[in-house]
């Protein structure tokens, strides 16, 4: 097929999506593809119009390209595209929209408000221990964790969004599961849970996406907790509507058991880059990272 491979574009996580579709490019090229790789501008309408590509490959991560907006701009020109369509990315990409979505699926979420970034700097709007965060950027992106009230409020950047997302913060461990949800109607399918470790105490700053952290897959955890991320990573993508591939994170304090497993957010366009999980799941599953992304783009649509 001829795949055009749309990455980098204006959003914060830049430099990841630049990653994510050089290595995706280099995969497809393996699979026996012809690709070309668009670095997004604001040339990309009249770049694919004139390509014409089979399929477009949507390695974007961020806003513009994992929200809905770049998802319109394909439906408009009809050009098939990987991962989740409009609706379900621009939920998605809205954090307290998905936790809406999750409570109305049954699926554990924790507590937050919506506060402006003033009132959140002038005062505890939660009790402490609690995280910040931007209501629609990647997760790796201005994030602050106050762990007691001593710690004074946060001192968000001038950079963080007007309002913000406030969230009780959830002690334990991170884990993750990739989803693969064919457009064909087959049932989607979880490629098991990985455990994400951080030095020391877990950390939300900025070093975590710097790569501070290892990775343990499948998770040393109980069976039936596996089981349980992988049924309710199936269930938020379905619920959002996903499409093709999907990662959803989760937080667990396992003191609490079951009880003790919440979602934090579906990512519609997860990281594709050599140290990102959700390549890491799919080998594990058996698949290799060039027959990940062949599925890809033979499960897109419009
Ligand atoms: N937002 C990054 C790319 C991820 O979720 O993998
Ligand atoms: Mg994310």
């Amino acid at each position: 097929l001829k795949v055009a491979v749309l990455k980098g574009g204006p959003s914060a996580e830049r430099e990841v999506s630049l990653s994510s579709g050089r290595e995706c490019a280099k995969a497809l090229r393996e699979a026996g593809h012809d690709v070309t790789e668009i670095d997004a501008g604001p040339d990309l309408a009249a770049r694919l119009a004139e390509l014409r590509p089979d399929v477009a490959f949507n390695a974007l991560h961020g806003r513009r390209g994992e929200d809905g907006v770049v998802q319109g701009l394909l439906e408009w020109l009809r050009i098939p595209y990987t991962h989740s369509g409009v609706l379900a990315s621009a939920l998605a990409m809205d954090k307290a929209r998905t936790k809406d979505i999750y409570r109305a699926a049954g699926l554990p979420v924790v507590d937050h408000v919506i506060a402006a970034r003033d009132a959140v700097r002038e005062g505890h709007v939660m009790d402490p221990p609690y995280v910040v965060k931007p209501n629609n950027e990647g997760s790796s992106v201005g994030v602050y964790l106050v762990r007691e009230a001593s710690d004074g409020p946060p001192a968000l950047a001038d950079t963080m969004p007007d309002t913000v997302m406030v969230e009780a913060f959830v002690p334990g461990r991170e884990l993750t599961t990739t989803v693969m949800g064919a457009s064909d109607g087959q049932p989607a399918r979880a490629l098991g849970v990985t455990d994400i470790l951080t030095d020391g105490w877990y950390d939300y700053d900025a070093k975590y996406a710097e790569g501070g952290s290892r990775h343990v897959c499948p998770a040393e955890i109980p069976a039936d907790i596996a089981a349980l991320c992988e049924a309710h990573a199936i269930a938020a993508h379905e619920a959002l509507g996903c499409r093709g591939v999907t990662r959803t994170d989760f937080r667990w304090d396992e003191t609490r058991g079951r009880e003790g497993l919440v979602l934090l957010e579906t990512n519609t366009q997860p990281g594709m880059t050599p140290t990102s999980l959700s390549p890491e799941q799919a080998r594990h599953a058996g698949l290799s990272f060039s027959a990940f992304c062949d599925w890809m783009v033979r499960d897109a649509s419009c």
